[in-house]
């Protein structure tokens, strides 16, 4: 093997670069090669490429990582840039991408579900060998535990309660606060239980519009009524629940101006602010560990599976990495799919140990 590529599709998020780099460490250790993609999908389809390593007269096998690479190894976002490609769908831009990879020996995806998805089909039609990593702040991948970013986007969610409840406390108001995940509620229900909120709002719960709104209007009721002494009021809201979080709290204002006058309601959406950012410790280490063993798993020649993180509940093959293990992508993606259902066993599990702490969340 000479020469790997790497690309970081979808999404961007916070330890995608630290993957790139681990990749990278570890090929030039073993003297091979590293050229980065562009763009994704994109840049494979248009033969955008960079070089990531560099000729070194002291590395061991006379190769190291590039000034770039590590330059933003500890940057967040990604500096091979991303890209949503819509082209990749089509069989016919997929040929131009094989093309391009007929030089390559190996090719790391490093991304969420639809990044996954790309890499499976690849890793078919591709006689160079495909391995992905998992990458997405949503953590809605599946087979693996955590996927590159979510510690990350969970502590800044964590900071900005802290800090919504500074100001809520000040005033004695209550904030709804919309977290990213597209359809998965992990990010709400994680971050809630380590900022202390008061109730998560699901789509998993599968409740309407107007049981959203009673059970916000019913949460905070308890809460400030009577002479609790509460000063504030945090409740978690997974952007996966349909509800506009501006009209869900003027839906819950409306109501508590009946029964609870003077109690005022805010809206916070933190949106992409929660996908930026440097790198945590922990993602960095994810990111590192799975990148080793995708470099390794590339050299051994086996292709279309995915490096997972402590996979819940158990399978895939064992790596000289207690934490990591292989799965093949076609497992992963109907893991995802099931998760994304929720007839995956954990998101049952999830859910179950949400429900099972509804109660002490506002005490
Ligand atoms: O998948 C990551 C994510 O940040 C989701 O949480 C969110 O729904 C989506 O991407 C937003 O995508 P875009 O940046 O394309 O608007």
């Amino acid at each position: 093997m000479t020469t790997l590529a790497v690309l970081t599709s979808g999404g961007d998020s916070p330890g995608m670069n630290a993957a790139v780099r681990g990749a990278v460490k570890v090929a030039a250790a073993r003297g091979v090669r590293v050229l980065g993609v562009r763009d994704g999908y994109d840049g494979l389809i248009d033969g955008a490429f960079l070089e990531l390593t560099t000729p070194s007269m002291t590395a061991p096998c006379g190769l190291a990582a590039s000034p770039d690479v590590d330059a933003h190894g500890n940057a967040g976002g990604t500096f091979l840039g991303s890209a949503r490609c819509a082209r990749f769908r089509e069989a016919s831009h997929r040929k131009t991408a094989v093309e391009h990879l007929r030089t390559i020996d190996g090719l790391i995806v490093v991304g969420g579900n639809g990044s996954l998805t790309g890499a499976h089909l690849l890793a078919q039609e591709c006689s160079t060998p495909v391995i992905g990593l998992p990458a997405s702040i949503d953590n809605d991948i599946g087979c693996t535990a955590t996927a590159i970013g979510v510690d990350t986007a969970l502590n800044t969610i964590v900071d900005a309660c802290d800090r919504i409840a500074d100001t809520a406390r000040s005033h004695r108001r209550a904030f709804v606060i919309e977290v990213m995940g597209r359809q998965s509620g992990y990010l709400a229900m994680a971050s809630a239980v380590a900022a202390g909120a008061d109730a998560v709002l699901l789509r998993e719960h599968e409740r309407s519009d107007e049981q959203f709104v009673a059970f916000v209007a019913d949460t905070i009721h308890r809460a400030f009524a009577g002479d609790s002494g509460r000063r504030r009021v945090l409740i978690v809201k997974a952007e996966g629940v349909d509800i506009p979080c501006t009209l869900l709290v003027r839906r819950v204002q409306e109501s508590l101006d009946h029964t609870l006058p003077g109690v005022e309601v805010r809206a916070t959406v933190l949106g992409h602010l929660v996908r930026g950012g440097r790198p945590t410790y922990q993602d960095r280490m994810v990111a590192g560990r799975l990148a080793r063993s995708a470099v390794e798993t590339l050299l051994r020649g086996e292709s279309d599976a995915m490096t997972a993180w402590q996979a819940p509940f158990g399978g895939g093959a064992p790596t000289d990495d207690p934490a990591v293990t292989l799965f093949s992508l076609k497992d992963v993606l109907i893991e995802t799919d099931a998760l994304l259902q929720g007839t995956s066993v954990v998101t049952r599990w999830r859910v179950q140990m949400l429900t099972a702490l509804e109660g002490a969340l506002g005490l």
